[in-house]
């Protein structure tokens, strides 16, 4: 057997696997999102421990297997939050996560000290507000005394890696979102941390993804239920756990993935930067290869937003029926036509990356009529990320990406109306894989790899992966698509 832990933003999420990518075991915890201030976004690593180390106690006591059959453990997380730990390795203060946008003044600090153009060359990217270099430096310019304190700086799912086996320790994919690593040559850019002045003790080892990091602590052992002794790989940030996941470790493969955040990424085999930064560049979880990937802030967090603030009736009928809240809003929104009745949405609630690199812009509904009803509303989210999709399928075309086939996947992934909008607006044929574990069935093939059950991430893929019957772009609704894109295209100039 082979566990998959996958941090995510809304829980932590563990499957229990068999060698052959069967689930046999899986158990989800929630926990908050603390927003103090309009672009903020922190949360409690303790709760993610917690989350983590409840989760696996579960999968391994309702599976009733035998802690010892567990050949290896592997973490994938929400990328870029900072965890600051004191010498004993306490939490200092809660993680400022990949969303929160209040760094933008830090942004320009690392730009100026290292360089505009030496800094794409060496990270691979522009300085960005979601990046973990600009919170550290946040705060140290805004709680010296918290900064003063800090011995261990840890991304989000290396923390719970810390708590399971005392190591730390980082992996390439998951480091390359901090803007302190080489890109191009997979280690620590000394030169960054000098003209940041940060002390690269402060800094975990790294490692490539499916490398062994550590083995489970006697103390963790008890807490969670594994052997002590299980081995933990590297993982990886959890696009690039999802890519594993889905067999995108190729070039010509992309996925599309709606999660609180949107992604289409794409797998590289050599280094392909955007000089405009539009996309990440980051090392990918097939050891020696990268990926390029666009991010859509508020793509599943929208309609999340929706439900939660206009849909309070959908949730209690859905109780009562014993299903998914989502699965009747995607009934709604399908009674709305393409175009919405002439009503477009900016998913921008969380500012926007890919194209626009803008924490400051907000989200908009634009035409509201007195005819248009809550199904046009929500079938207008659905289609404004499909269409801040688009936008990042532009770019990595652009930098001459090639992508052959595109894969679906994230809770959205799992919509089929969202799925057809992906195939219509994208015009080429969306596959599933029929594990919907995505990033947790990743890790865990890496993990696979780690233990020596599979020769390598791309033959763990084969053996595990299989793939649904694609759903292919509906002709008549193409040029429809195409139409109302272009007008989203529009919007945001004109209100910048
Ligand atoms: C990637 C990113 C998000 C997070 C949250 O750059 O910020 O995808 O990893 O899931």
């Amino acid at each position: 057997y082979l566990l998959g832990v996958d941090l995510g933003t809304s829980g932590t999420k563990t499957v229990l696997f068999d060698e052959d990518g069967n689930v046999i075991a899986s158990k989800t915890i929630e926990y908050p999102l603390y927003q103090e201030k309009n672009g903020w976004a922190e949360q409690e690593p303790l709760d993610w421990w917690n989350a983590a180390a409840d989760t696996i106690h579960a999968v391994i006591t309702e599976s009733g297997v035998d802690n010892k059959d567990i050949r290896g453990l592997g973490i994938s997380g929400q990328m870029h939050g900072l965890v600051m730990l004191d010498k004993d390795g306490n939490v200092l203060r809660r993680s400022i996560i990949w969303c929160d946008q209040r760094t933008a003044k830090e942004c320009e600090e690392i730009t100026a000290r290292v360089g505009a153009e030496r800094l794409i060359e060496i990270t691979a990217n522009p300085a960005l507000t979601g990046f973990t270099a600009s919170k550290i430096l946040w705060v140290r310019n805004n709680q010296p005394e918290i900064y003063a304190k800090c011995a261990h700086i840890l991304l989000p799912k290396d923390y719970v890696r810390y708590m399971l086996t005392g190591d730390f320790a980082t992996e390439v994919s998951d480091a390359s979102g901090m803007q302190l690593l080489d890109v191009p040559n997979r280690c620590w850019s000394d030169e960054v941390l000098e003209k940041l002045d940060i002390d690269k003790a402060l800094l975990p080892k790294v490692y490539e993804s499916p490398e062994v990091t550590g083995v489970i602590s006697e103390e963790a052992a008890k807490r969670t239920g594994l052997a002590a002794g299980t081995i933990v790989v590297g993982g990886a940030g959890d696009n690039a756990a999802a890519a594993v996941g889905t067999g995108v470790v190729e070039d010509g493969k992309a996925f599309t993935t709606i999660g609180t955040s949107g992604v289409v990424f794409a797998h590289t085999d050599n280094i392909s930067i955007d000089p405009k930064g539009r996309v990440h560049t980051f090392c990918c979880a097939v050891p020696g290869a990268w990926h390029v990937m666009g991010v859509t802030q508020g793509a599943g967090l929208s309609l999340k937003w929706f439900r939660d603030n206009f849909c309070g009736a959908e949730k209690e009928t859905a109780a009562g029926m014993g299903v998914d809240p989502y699965y009747l809003m995607d009934q709604q929104a399908a009674r709305s036509p393409i175009g919405c009745n002439r009503l477009l949405y900016l998913p921008y609630l969380m500012g926007e990356r890919t194209p626009h690199l803008d924490p400051d812009c907000r989200g908009a509904f634009i035409g509201l009529s007195a005819m248009h009803t809550k199904y046009d509303m929500l079938r207008a989210v659905m289609e404004g990320v499909t269409y801040s999709q688009r936008d990042s399928v532009e770019v990595l075309k652009t930098m001459g990406v090639s992508i052959d086939g595109m894969l679906a996947c994230g809770g959205g992934g799992s919509s089929k109306l969202w799925r057809q909008m992906l195939a219509d607006t994208y015009n080429c044929a969306v596959r599933t894989v029929v594990s919907k574990e995505g990033p947790a069935l990743g890790v865990a093939i890496l993990a696979g790899v780690g233990a020596g059950l599979y020769p390598s991430v791309q033959e763990g893929c084969r053996r595990v992966i299989r793939l649904n019957a694609p759903q292919e772009p509906i002709e008549e609704n193409v040029p429809k698509y195409e139409a109302f894109y272009r007008m989203y295209t529009k919007l945001y100039p004109a209100l910048k």
